[in-house]
């Protein structure tokens, strides 16, 4: 068995009172394509932004590459530096649903604004790096336009590329479609099942239940503040065992013609 590029052990969140997770165990081995469901407020979000540590975890551990991310501090708690968040960030690329583009510059600037000033390479190289990236997601074309002028889906298409600029090992996709028009949403999972189909490792919160079950290799359900149910897509989606996990597919099934 190959070794995991990510490992979360014991991982736990809360604001203020409110417990989002405990105890959330996770291996993530090369080329898995994790899928993360659960309702409304369970921890998807929250999950996804500890991993690459947008949030701070209360507790656990987070190892990329067996290496553990953060060191214990005096206070007993994991410090985290701004030179190691940095090189996590570049080893674990995210998507965000509202696609967070610079809109001060062009679809080319916000590809190559990570590689100049993070990877620092020099701009002819990096201009060279980001039509490579924006050719691949269809939109070499849209190189010198302002994000302002794009739809939805290619707004989402320049964040995919410009995330997968810096070369990261896992992607972490939160819900990259849901802010999408319905006629977008397509062109936006084609990109992902391209990025599925040549192996990359991901991590994706959607509501798309039939793209989970067509793309992921294991499905991680949230509830009652951590993993509630985990396994193959056959296994969870189509013979859940645990009744929130029964329920919450239920509901999504519910206007399926
Ligand atoms: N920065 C924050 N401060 C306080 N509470 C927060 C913060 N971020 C999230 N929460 C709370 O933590 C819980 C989990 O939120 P999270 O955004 O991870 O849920 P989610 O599963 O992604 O939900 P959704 O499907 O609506 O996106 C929610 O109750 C939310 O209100
Ligand atoms: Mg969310």
């Amino acid at each position: 068995m190959t070794d995991p590029i990510l490992q979360l052990r014991g991982l736990e969140k809360s604001f203020g009172d409110m417990q989002v997770f405990k105890n959330v165990d996770l291996d993530v081995a090369p080329g898995d394509r994790i899928a993360i469901l659960g309702a409304s407020g369970s921890g998807k979000s929250t999950l996804l932004r500890c991993i690459n540590v947008l949030e701070t975890p209360d507790a656990g551990d987070i190892r990329v590459g067996g290496k553990p991310v953060g060191a214990v501090g005096s206070n007993g708690r994991v410090r985290y530096s701004e030179r190691e968040l940095c090189a996590l960030r570049q080893r674990v690329g995210m998507v965000f649903q509202q696609f967070n583009l610079f809109p001060h510059m062009t679809v080319k600037q916000n590809v190559t604004e990570g590689l100049r000033t993070v990877k620092g390479i020099a701009s002819a190289k990096a201009d060279e790096r980001a039509l490579k990236e924006l050719s691949r997601v269809g939109l070499a074309d849209k190189a010198e336009t302002y994000p302002s002028r794009l739809s939805g889906g290619q707004k989402q298409r320049v964040a995919i590329a410009r995330a997968l600029a810096m070369d990261p090992e896992i992607l972490l996709f939160d819900e990259p479609t849901s802010a999408l028009d319905p006629a977008l949403v397509g062109e936006v999972l084609s990109v992902i099942e391209q990025l599925a189909n040549e192996g990359r490792t991901m991590l994706l919160v959607t509501h798309e239940i039939g793209f989970a079950y067509h793309m992921a290799t294991k499905i991680v359900f949230l509830a009652e503040g951590g993993i509630y149910e985990m396994g193959t897509p056959d296994a969870v989606l189509k013979n859940p065992q645990k009744p929130l996990t029964q329920a919450f597919l239920a509901e999504h099934q519910r206007f399926h013609f």
